[in-house]
């Protein structure tokens, strides 16, 4: 079982795989490294050009190290999850100064970098380097469970330990970096989530899902994931061609980016009463009502934000406080802000980059 498995994933590769992907072959650490930071939290179509984006700007690593953060957060706008971006920045400075800006080579080394976990670190150094290590991620967990009929939870502390192991027996020797990306490709192309390709897979002959019906239900996961709810109202204090803006600090969702005045409430609340909240009622009196949006939805892992937009003009020489700044809408685009916020701008017509 095992070794055909291998065998017919090299040889789909060989023969069928027609994938391809800017990172795919790539043999410098650093791109790997860059492209799959990108990839850990998001779809290859959506990291694809913001991949292509980074290396033309930082074709190396110490450029990378000596960038303003200001410009990598601006070129990393709109991918999400932006402690990835942190940590990306964190790890080419501590590249550049403790490594001289050459990637480290060790598995040990590379998994103790910042953001690095024991899937990029594998995807890094079989990549790079062709070491044997295995990478599972997803895609990976789910044509194991399937092919060999495998129902424990890939979520679970025993599963995650079986994955690891099973995925680890099965790379071909000396050939880890094309086995491994080969079977990623195989998982995203033929064993999709939603309507895999069975009836032109190779392995289907000797497939336990197939045989005993079990493709749709398998992998099997425990947790179902909670989302709470959260309602941000955004106070859009505009004079004229200027409105004011602050950067977000402090350990919440985020951090770095750049948001209109914020007023969160527990729950969805009538314009009527958020006019009289405490923390609203100020820019109301003061201020003229221009214009409310609709509800706007940003879906995280573990949160649901519902946002609303609502436009006010202000007197001369109102500020809302210091940490804000006042800035030409026309200037917007030099700053990165969350995509709720984004997506409200680019439906307002907002020239941005
Ligand atoms: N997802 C994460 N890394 C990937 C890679 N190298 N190829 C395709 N999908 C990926």
């Amino acid at each position: 079982m095992k070794s055909y498995f291998t065998r017919k994933i090299m040889a789909w590769n060989e023969g069928e795989n027609t994938r391809k992907m800017p990172w795919k072959g790539e043999k410098d650490p650093y791109k790997i490294w860059l492209s799959e930071i990108i990839l850990q939290q998001t779809r290859v179509e959506q990291g694809w050009s913001y991949y292509l984006k980074f290396i033309e700007n930082f074709p190396t690593i110490d450029q990378l190290a000596k960038s303003p953060p200001e410009k990598v957060f601006k070129l990393w706008e709109g991918l999400g999850y932006y402690s990835r971006c942190r940590n990306l920045i964190a790890t080419a400075q501590f590249i550049h100064t403790h490594y001289k800006d050459m990637f480290p080579t060790s598995h040990a080394d590379v998994l103790a970098l910042k953001g690095v976990g024991a899937y990029t670190a594998a995807a890094i150094v079989s990549f790079a380097y062709n070491q044997s290590y295995a990478v599972v991620d997803g895609n990976v967990q789910r044509v194991l469970s399937r092919f060999f009929g495998i129902e424990t939870p890939v979520d679970s502390a025993k599963g995650k330990a079986l994955y690891a192991a099973l995925a680890q027996e099965l790379l071909p020797a000396g050939r880890a970096g094309i086995y491994n990306q080969a079977l990623m490709d195989f998982g995203a192309v033929v064993c999709k989530p939603q309507n895999p390709l069975c009836n032109n897979c190779p392995l289907r002959k000797k497939c336990i899902a197939f045989s005993e019906s079990k493709v749709a239900i398998l992998p099997v996961k425990e947790k179902k994931i909670k989302r709470s709810q959260r309602w941000f109202y955004y106070l859009v204090l505009r004079h004229k061609d200027t409105v004011y803006i602050r950067q977000r600090t402090g350990k919440d969702i985020w951090q770095h980016l750049y948001e209109f005045v914020l007023t969160e409430q527990p729950k969805k609340l009538p314009l009527e009463k958020l006019m009289r909240s405490p923390v609203c009622e100020i820019y109301f009196k003061n201020g003229t009502v221009s214009s409310v949006s609709e509800e706007y939805k940003q879906q995280l892992t573990h949160q649901t934000i519902h946002g609303q937009f609502i436009e006010i003009e202000i007197p001369y020489g109102f500020v809302p406080g210091d940490a804000f700044e006042k800035v030409k809408w026309k200037d917007l685009d030099r700053f990165a802000f969350p995509k709720l916020i984004l997506t409200y701008l680019k439906e307002k017509n907002v020239n941005l980059s």
